[in-house]
């Protein structure tokens, strides 16, 4: 572990423990490497800064401090449950923030909008623990207190928000990080699966549902109206001849 950060273990309401760093690398990579070296029960990281943070598809995620970087690590019996926490903690974000009065929008599959702008992602990552057993990683980012000039200085302005930019208002990042850290354990303490509850939660706040869409699969390019997720977190497009196709998370590199 690295000399300057702080290290704060702690059991709580919701029974995991929590790592708490000041600075490190990647949350994502640190819960990796933690499992990787023998830990064994669920937990979450989290960091006030991160300097090598990553998004989805190889990209780079700017998180200084004032944001929320923290990854949830949980044992999943399959893939198919990687995936539904995926979809989960997009959703525990979106309500989370919802207590706050924060409206959000979620665009397929776990960009958190408000209006035109994300304010927040989720990275999924799966590791073989030592054990044998496999474990979900799924990072999340959320914006809070960054000021606009650091988005522009990042040249995120035109695409990226925060909670601060949109309010005005200081947020404290561990509440915030907590809140969305309890709902996401807790819906999928519930499940394993995404229910048909979640996803109707899910469609009734989906960016560009009922509109136009363009996807890229396999460096190809779909386009149609969309109608909404369906079964296990797939997305239904219908094209002009009113044929309905459903893509995965894992085969579309963007969704606009
Ligand atoms: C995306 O929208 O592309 C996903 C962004 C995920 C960012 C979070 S921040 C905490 C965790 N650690 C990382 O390096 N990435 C995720």
């Amino acid at each position: 572990m690295e000399e300057d950060q702080e290290t704060r273990l702690s059991i709580n309401r919701i029974n995991k423990r929590f790592v708490i760093l000041n600075t490190v690398d990647s949350t994502n990579e640190y819960a990796k490497r933690l499992v990787a070296s023998g830990k064994s029960e669920d937990f979450i990281v989290f960091a006030f800064e991160q300097t090598s943070g990553s998004g989805r598809h190889g990209r780079t995620w700017i998180s200084p401090r004032g944001g929320a970087w923290f990854s949830l690590v949980l044992k999943i019996s399959d893939i198919k449950s990687a995936s539904a926490l995926l979809f989960k903690s997009a959703l525990a974000v979106s309500d989370a923030l919802r207590m706050v009065a924060i409206k959000t929008q979620i665009r397929w599959p776990n960009d958190i909008m408000i209006g035109e702008k994300k304010v927040s992602g989720c990275l999924l990552e799966t590791v073989k623990g030592a054990d044998g057993k496999i474990r979900a990683v799924v990072g999340i980012g959320l914006n809070l207190n960054i000021s606009e000039e650091t988005l522009k200085e990042a040249d995120l302005y035109k695409t990226a928000t925060s909670l601060m930019i949109e309010t005005g208002e200081d947020y404290d990042v561990l509440d915030l990080m907590y809140a969305v850290a309890s709902i996401a354990i807790d819906y999928f303490e519930k499940s394993q699966l995404l229910g048909a509850d979640e996803i109707d939660r899910i469609n009734s706040v989906l960016y560009k549902k009922g509109n136009p869409v363009t996807l890229s699969v396999n460096n190809d390019e779909v386009s149609g109206l969309c109608a909404g997720i369906s079964e296990g977190g797939l997305i239904d497009i219908i094209d002009s001849d009113n044929r309905r196709s459903s893509y995965s998370h894992s085969e579309v590199t963007e969704f606009r």
